[in-house]
């Protein structure tokens, strides 16, 4: 057995290895090193406002020439992105929190690719009949945002099944090639993963998060909503710091948005500097500075088996050479 799938083929890369698209984390450096080293690397699009993102895009191609993807939150209003995607023919489109489907004809008219991510089998039935080409299958174990309650194990070969005409890709919890292999084994054609590259060179993940990655076991996250001041209500996975567990008793008023919660920090967003007050979710990134601690620091379970920091093209190719391995014994 090798490490290649129908879907390498259909998307046009060498290895089924996808670098999550991670917000404020996966910029054009990140996406375009896994993507040179034969994986797909998306591109978060950073809250960035379009002509911002059309820089992103044109600095992410000039530093490949191998396909890669842009990533899209959908309770943002994107249709400027998308079209910005269609003009510069981004080869894949990936989408995740809402509904893809008035996306899916522009991007096919343009010859694009469309993903979407999805935390249950029902949202996989629907993202197929809206006329995705690929889906992610999320489990709870990831990290960032979580859109379902099913552990990645459980979930993977029921999508599998429930859209047989469709590739899937598996996501959430896998940081090694033994994960990944694993995720071949449940029918999925492919794996995203997104903490295992927060300890990319290339990520723009803050040295503080970074090094609280690296430190972190598979014991030291948590679901909660508690960052939720500026995406009030969406579960999201991150580390459990001292800041976190002191406030999960609040939970709730994380999701509050008031405006006199003490500012914890700066940062930028869509090449702004905006201050971050406290349980706003804006993860720290090389451009943050204050109480990085204090800060929504996602990673998902797997983050017990990130030790290192290397360059993403190491990783990919680490992660082939040991899954060929596992693959032929
Ligand atoms: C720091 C961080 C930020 C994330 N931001 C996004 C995002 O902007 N868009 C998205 O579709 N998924 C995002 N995710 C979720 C990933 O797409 C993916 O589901 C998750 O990383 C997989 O689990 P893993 O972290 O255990 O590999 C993020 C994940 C992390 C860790």
């Amino acid at each position: 057995m090798k490490l290649h799938t129908p879907l390498c083929d259909l998307l046009g890369i060498e290895y089924p290895i996808f670098c999550a698209p991670m917000g404020f984390i996966t910029g054009p450096e990140l996406a375009a090193a896994v993507s040179e080293a034969g994986g797909m690397g998306i591109m978060s699009f950073g809250r960035n406002p379009p002509d911002l993102l059309r820089q992103d895009i044109r600095t992410l191609r000039s530093q490949t020439t191998r396909p890669f993807g842009v990533n899209m939150l959908l309770p943002a209003d994107v249709s400027e992105h998308v079209a910005v995607c269609i003009e510069e023919r981004v080869p894949l489109l990936s989408f995740f929190w809402g509904d893809p489907g008035p996306f899916v004809q522009p991007a096919h008219d343009a010859g694009l690719k469309v993903m979407h991510q999805v935390g249950s089998v029902a949202e996989a039935v629907e993202a197929v009949r809206a006329g995705v080409d690929v889906i992610i299958a999320q489990g709870v174990e990831g990290g960032g945002h979580i859109r379902g309650e099913v552990s990645t194990l459980a979930l993977v070969p029921r999508v599998v099944d429930a859209v047989p005409s469709t590739p899937v890709v598996a996501s959430g919890g896998i940081a090694d090639s033994r994960g990944l292999v694993a995720a071949l084994a449940l029918g999925a054609q492919g794996a995203v993963l997104g903490t295992r590259f927060l300890a990319a060179a290339e990520a723009r993940t803050h040295p503080v998060y970074q090094q609280k990655i690296l430190a972190a076991n598979e014991t030291d996250t948590v679901r909660t909503t508690l960052f939720g001041y500026t995406w009030p209500n969406a579960p999201h996975r991150t580390l459990r710091t001292r800041f976190v567990e002191q406030w999960l008793p609040e939970e709730a008023r994380g999701n509050e948005g008031r405006p006199d919660e003490p500012v914890v920090g700066a940062t930028t967003v869509g090449g702004e500097t905006v201050q971050v007050r406290r349980f706003m979710g804006f993860t720290p990134h090389r451009e943050t500075s204050g109480e990085i601690e204090s800060m929504a620091l996602y990673a998902g379970q797997g983050v017990g088996l990130v030790n290192i920091v290397q360059p993403a093209g190491e990783i990919v190719r680490q992660l082939v050479v040991e899954a060929d391995s596992i693959l032929r014994r």
